[in-house]
């Protein structure tokens, strides 16, 4: 069995209750727990940087049930960084669709073009390297760097970060600055000089199973010994997370507008929320406008029409509402109803000013099965097909 390494603490960095012996003792109780057993994660089953980089990238905001399956889906379609590199954009986005924030897919397959392009088609062996691929920060460069190469490098992510915060019984909320210095230091100072991979394995292990956000299970831990939220009575208040912000509520309206067994859709131009993604042509009526679709229509159904036509190309006539979901993004939480319209005259083209979409074209549900869509447009459509009157 590989030992943990052991090492001298940092001059000025180490932590005044945890001295050398017990920063050493600390890491073999850990690691000797996570051997005993833990999750098998499709990610763990082997240390080739390219997966770890790809079930980092689904894992930020997201969790790991969830995950599991896009991650295999992935790897099949996508098997190594040249793969990904060379796909469809179109391609790698359907793939994730599901997962939100697509920004990480696009800069996940942007790392894989620049690993190709700068690094031969090999992740780098070096955190800096790691960091200056697109998407890569500090904390997903140390996961590769210590899962794939064992390089001491430290990691903060939500599970570790509890736990460090309790050792430390840290007081202050986790997202300031100096909150964010002093867990990273920590982190530094834990991080064994050999076998770092399974030792950063561990302390998140230890976040996601036992040192859960609520009763976590002190009983249990390999490391209570050391954890100054449990010595006094803190462990249940800890981490202190910033006050969430109110969320915000949205109208918005969709027109279903269908010819011959076909809607009509949109892509969405680049630089938006969502885009390159198809969705039923949609107008923001009231309260924030998280996707940037532009001043509210109101009330008004002339104006209404008069919105649709400017956004799609086609004089409608409104009809009957049809469905309504709600969902939420970022902040936002979504009202959204769908509204039957006929159509008069034009043929569809995207605004001519101020686009928001690059592309319009009737599509029947099958067609829109293989194309990228928001999770929320896919539901509705969904929804849609079984409504009797949307005329598909
Ligand atoms: N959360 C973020 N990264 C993770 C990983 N590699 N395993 C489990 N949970 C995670």
């Amino acid at each position: 069995m590989k030992p943990v390494g052991k090492s001298k603490s940092i001059p000025g960095k180490a932590s005044s209750w945890l001295d050398a012996s017990a920063t050493d003792d600390l890491r073999v109780r850990l690691v000797n727990w996570f051997r005993a057993g833990h999750r098998d994660l499709p990610w763990r089953r082997d240390r080739e940087p390219y997966r770890i980089l790809v079930s980092e990238a689904m894992l930020v905001q997201t969790t790991v049930a969830a995950v599991i399956p896009y991650f295999e889906r992935f790897l099949d379609r996508f098997p190594t960084v040249e793969s990904l590199a060379a796909a469809p954009e179109a391609e790698v986005l359907k793939l994730w669709e599901g997962l939100g924030y697509y920004r990480r897919a696009r800069q996940l397959q942007a790392a894989a073009r620049a690993v190709v392009e700068r690094h031969d088609g090999q992740l780098p062996r070096d955190v800096d390297a790691l960091r200056s691929l697109p998407g890569v920060g500090r904390y997903i460069a140390g996961a590769i760097a210590s899962f794939a190469f064992d390089i001491p490098a430290p990691i903060v992510e939500a599970n570790t970060q509890r736990v460090l915060c309790r050792l430390l019984a840290w007081q202050e909320p986790i997202t300031t600055t100096r909150s964010q210095t002093r867990l990273w230091e920590l982190a530094a100072q834990l991080v064994p000089p050999s076998a770092a991979g399974e030792f950063n394995q561990a302390i998140m292990e230890l976040g996601a199973t036992l040192c859960l956000p609520r009763q976590p299970s002190c009983l249990l831990c390999p490391i209570s010994a050391y954890c100054q939220a449990r010595s006094t009575g803190l462990e249940e208040l800890l981490p202190i997370r910033a006050t969430r912000a109110e969320p915000l509520a949205v109208t918005e309206l969709s027109l279903v507008l269908c010819d011959q067994g076909r809607w009509l859709f949109l892509r969405r131009q680049p630089g938006r929320l969502w885009e390159q993604f198809w969705e039923f042509p949609t107008l923001h009526l009231s309260g924030a406008d998280p996707a940037g679709r532009g001043s509210g229509a109101g009330a008004d159904p002339t104006t209404r029409a008069d919105e649709f036509e400017r956004l799609t190309g086609v004089r409608v006539a409104l009809g009957d509402e049809l469905a309504t979901i709600r969902f939420s993004v970022t902040r936002h939480r979504v009202h959204l109803t769908a509204i039957a319209g006929h159509q008069l005259s034009g043929r569809p083209h995207p605004a001519m000013d101020a686009p928001q979409h690059d592309l319009a074209a009737w599509l029947t549900p099958e067609e829109i099965d293989g194309l990228p869509m928001s999770a929320p447009m896919r539901r509705l459509a969904k929804r849609l097909i079984t409504t009797p009157e949307s005329n598909l």
